[in-house]
């Protein structure tokens, strides 16, 4: 049944990804050959390769009935195109296979995931294995679902129960799963198995407060630097400060969990990314034992251009990122693999910029990276243009007094509006001055900018540019001394 789907999905794909308008595809962002994706899944590093799933339709640029599409990748840049892994066809996944994650066993590669229902009224989400020996072709397994009602009774609602993320601890499998408690708060809950078929449920992990969103999605559960971090992504979780401007936001609960009695005690916690477009992440562990993260770097409840315009793709995934704690905070940093491919270096200089503006002759290119660091001691404002073209541009502002960097992409290119009330353009982040300095690193591609400022916050945003791009301008109220930018061109 399965693999006449599957069948389908790859003939289709085949037969139309020629189809695709290519103005604002990435050059360096994983995307899928054709037609929509979200989430990334099953984000795995086996025998040799990093694996990367995602939520996948392929027969149009919107969202539909999920398959998992699947690339694999040496660098975590290049990404080679495999054939569809899963695809909705039994009773309990008729109309939709979640999101989900990986897990390697014996050599075989399995992925846990959601089969979701929902007919006629009714809405069922139940955790289903499929295995796989050469990690293409996968099956379901005559088991599944192997979580379902008769694990939460009295617990959670079968109608919002998705996105396991299976881990290994102590010779034990675990598995948390997102899911809502009846007065609509998110919760993770946790179960756990000796040989990945057969589960029980363990405890509720976390429970989210009033504020804390309507829904938890796509958990990720891992041990880092001597912490324990939770990943969720919520719906609705209150704003606060500049935090949480989406209605899709991304937290990380940095602390501690007791496997004794199967909680997580929050020592801190905070949004992960202040783009606009962030969500779902979920990470892995390589042979070096770097944790790394990709997200869906796109947002639920707003237009995407590239349906708009008929270009019959839509969304990819961030650039992977590999984290750390520190100080209670996760930090991200960008794969390293990516500067080997920072062509045309340049650099400029200055002692001093006293209220002036300097070019940064990118040649108008559409990949690109500029690092900047500079000592803000008597400067009132900092503004680059990073992405100019027609006469408006995508602004970076720095404000010293408040130590915010905002992002704003208003009145640039195609517009893009959203669930948000307000017509949310812009995000803050606060960023503190380390020494009276500010680091940033800037990567463009075609669609999609992401900003590192070093250690401390990053910011991920999409934009549809109209007409051709221009240099980018660095603009100084007030003064800004000992700066030095390197930048270069992406080519990869
Ligand atoms: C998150 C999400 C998941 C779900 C998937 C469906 O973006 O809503 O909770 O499994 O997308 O595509």
């Amino acid at each position: 049944m399965m693999r006449e789907k599957i069948e389908r999905a790859n003939q289709f794909i085949k037969e139309n990804k020629g189809m695709i308008n290519n103005v604002y595809r990435q050059s360096y962002h994983l995307m899928a050959p054709v037609g929509w994706i979200n989430d990334p899944n099953g984000f795995v590093y086996y025998k040799g390769e990093y694996h990367l799933f995602y939520q996948y339709y392929p027969y149009d640029s919107v969202w539909g009935p999920m398959h998992w599409g699947h690339a694999k990748s040496k660098d975590l840049i290049h990404w080679e195109d495999l054939p569809v892994a899963l695809a909705p066809s039994e009773e309990y996944d008729l109309d939709g296979c979640f999101s989900g994650s990986a897990i390697e066993k014996d050599g075989k590669l399995y992925l846990m995931y959601t089969g979701h229902y929902e007919r006629e009224g009714i809405k069922r989400e139940v955790q289903c294995i499929a295995v796989s020996e050469d990690g293409v072709h996968f099956e379901k397994i005559p088991g599944n679902p192997v979580i379902s009602d008769q694990h939460i009774k009295g617990i959670a609602q079968i109608e919002d129960f998705r996105d396991p993320k299976i881990i290994e601890h102590r010779g034990m499998y675990y598995s948390v799963v997102a899911s809502k408690t009846a007065e609509q708060r998110g919760q993770i809950l946790l179960f756990q198995s000796d040989d990945l078929f057969n589960w029980r449920f363990t405890s509720i992990l976390l429970k989210g407060k009033k504020e804390q969103g309507v829904m938890w999605e796509c958990p990720d559960l891992f041990h880092l630097d001597g912490k324990d971090v939770l990943l969720i992504s919520p719906i609705e979780m209150e704003k606060k400060d500049n935090s949480y401007e989406n209605i899709n936001s991304t937290v990380a609960f940095i602390g501690e969990v007791d496997w004794l009695t199967g909680r997580f005690n929050v020592e801190n916690f905070h949004e992960i990314d202040f783009g606009l477009d962030f969500y779902a992440p979920q990470t892995c562990i390589d042979k070096q034992g770097r944790r790394i993260m990709v997200a869906w770097m796109q947002m639920w409840g707003r237009n995407m251009p590239t349906n708009d315009l008929g270009h019959f793709w839509a969304g990819a995934m961030t650039l992977p990122r590999e984290l750390h704690v520190e100080k209670q905070q996760l930090i991200q940093q960008p794969i390293n693999t990516i500067y080997t491919f920072i062509t045309d270096k340049k650099s400029i200089i200055e002692e001093k910029l006293d209220n002036s503006s300097i070019v940064i002759e990118n040649n108008g290119t559409k990949q690109f990276y500029i690092e900047f660091s500079g000592n803000l001691t008597l400067t009132k404002k900092l503004r680059m243009k990073i992405i100019r073209s027609n006469d408006s541009a995508i602004e970076l502002i720095y404000e010293p007094v408040t130590e915010h960097l905002s992002i704003s992409r208003d009145s640039f290119g195609f517009s893009i509006t959203g669930a948000e009330t307000d017509k949310l353009t812009k995000r803050t982040a606060s960023v503190p001055l380390i020494d009276n300095r500010l680091v940033l690193e800037i990567f463009r591609d075609t669609s999609s900018i992401e900003i590192f400022a070093k250690g401390v916050a990053v910011m991920s945003m999409n934009f549809y540019e109209k007409g051709q791009s221009e240099p980018a301008t660095l603009s100084v109220v007030g003064m800004l001394e000992q700066v030095e930018i390197n930048y270069g061109l992406i080519k990869v």
